[in-house]
């Protein structure tokens, strides 16, 4: 069996962090998301991976390498255009061959790994499974209907009228039947080849496609509060680990990573928080649910429920929170007079300001 991992597309819904950089390497807890699906894939036994790249294939490239840390060999198969799910799989035929495969999408976050999804897949008789949640607002997602013995009646990509609340996880398992079925769908009304057009095209032609409804904790990180909500649920259950040094003067509650390198000084941590490594916390609160990524400066300030990413400073500035901070920012008070906001943002950026 193998692995098609697609880290390609466009990441509109996290500007401006995707103007620059691939969305499947925003970090959570420090960890690139896209490293949480290749372990998984591993775990599940699966070491042939292919990875579908776009515009920002270099930094993929230079973060995953050849797969060799994490135990698997990637063959990187570039997109020219984010042409939809079934393009990647359409494209990435030579690679895939006759094999079965999991078709794992590089910015999704599932907690309790695919091995057992996979050992049903192998053992079942099935052209294809897909995984199954329930969720509050169905039409951001692919959306499937169950008839009354679990059998999928229908599925829909983003409808604006949702037959049920069961959104289609972005883990599909395939056998080489799914290629006959990319090859005959056309593009849907906003361009792509859509995966659940194919997966519809299946069932059409009396193909068994088993559904699996999953109940463990699931999130597509494209928007910024999923990216927090991830984040949340990766530090509940980080094991304290002191790499770098704590002053005595600093107050530590709770678990906590602290990589080598980094420094802490007179600051109060409750955790759970993780401080990346070569970063200085120096008289700062850092709140629960908090990465620092590698190589920042975080100096008279406080920080709760964020991620800030790398080489970034945050000094002289009372509570930040539920922010997502990119590489390379620096966040300092403004001057005390003129009583004015000064801002150098890029394109597409958020900032919420009081007063
Ligand atoms: O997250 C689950 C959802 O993923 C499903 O419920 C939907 O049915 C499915 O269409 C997909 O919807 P999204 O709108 O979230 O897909 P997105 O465009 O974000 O792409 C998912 C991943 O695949 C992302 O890591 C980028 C990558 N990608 C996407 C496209 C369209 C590619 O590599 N190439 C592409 O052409």
């Amino acid at each position: 069996m193998k692995a098609l991992v697609l880290a390609g597309g466009r990441g509109t819904r996290l500007r401006p962090l995707t103007n620059t950089s691939a969305k499947q390497l925003v970090p959570v807890a420090n960890k690139p998301v896209i490293f949480y699906g290749l372990e998984a894939i591993r775990a599940a036994g699966i070491t042939d991976v292919g990875i579908i790249v776009g515009d920002t294939g270099d930094e993929v490239r230079a973060a995953i390498g050849d797969g060799g840390r994490f135990g698997i060999r990637v063959t990187y198969i570039p997109q020219e255009a984010p042409l939809g799910l079934a393009h990647c799989v359409l494209i990435a035929r030579d690679f895939l061959g006759d094999d079965d495969f999991v078709m794992y999408l590089g910015d999704n976050f599932l907690v309790g790994g695919i091995q057992e999804l996979v050992s049903a897949f192998r053992a079942g008789d099935y052209s294809a499974q897909i995984l199954l949640t329930p969720v509050d607002d169905p039409g951001s997602y692919g959306v499937a209907e169950l008839g009354r013995s679990g059998q999928i009646v229908g599925l829909a990509e983003k409808p604006d009228d949702p037959a049920s609340d069961l959104a289609i996880v972005g883990v599909y398992m395939f056998t080489a039947a799914v290629h006959d079925a990319v090859r005959a769908i056309r593009p849907s009304a906003r361009g792509e080849l859509e995966i659940t057009d194919a997966l519809q095209w299946l069932i059409d032609h009396g193909h068994h496609v088993h559904s699996h409804l999953i109940t463990g904790y699931w999130k597509d990180t494209g928007r910024v509060r999923d990216m927090l909500e991830c984040n949340r649920i990766v530090l509940e259950s980080i094991e304290t680990s002191i790499g770098g040094s704590v002053d005595d003067r600093t107050e530590v509650t709770g678990r906590v990573v602290i990589e080598p390198g980094a420094v802490v000084e007179g600051s109060v941590l409750r955790g759970p928080v993780v401080v990346g490594a070569d970063t200085k916390i120096v008289g700062s609160y850092l709140g629960p649910f908090t990465s620092i990524g590698a190589g920042c400066v975080v100096e008279d300030a406080e920080i709760e429920y964020s991620i800030v990413m790398s080489d970034s400073t945050v000094r002289g500035v009372s509570r930040i929170e539920a922010s997502l901070i990119g590489r390379g920012v620096e966040v300092t008070p403004a001057r005390k007079a003129p009583n004015t906001h000064q801002l150098v943002i890029g394109d597409h950026s958020t900032v919420r300001l009081r007063g």
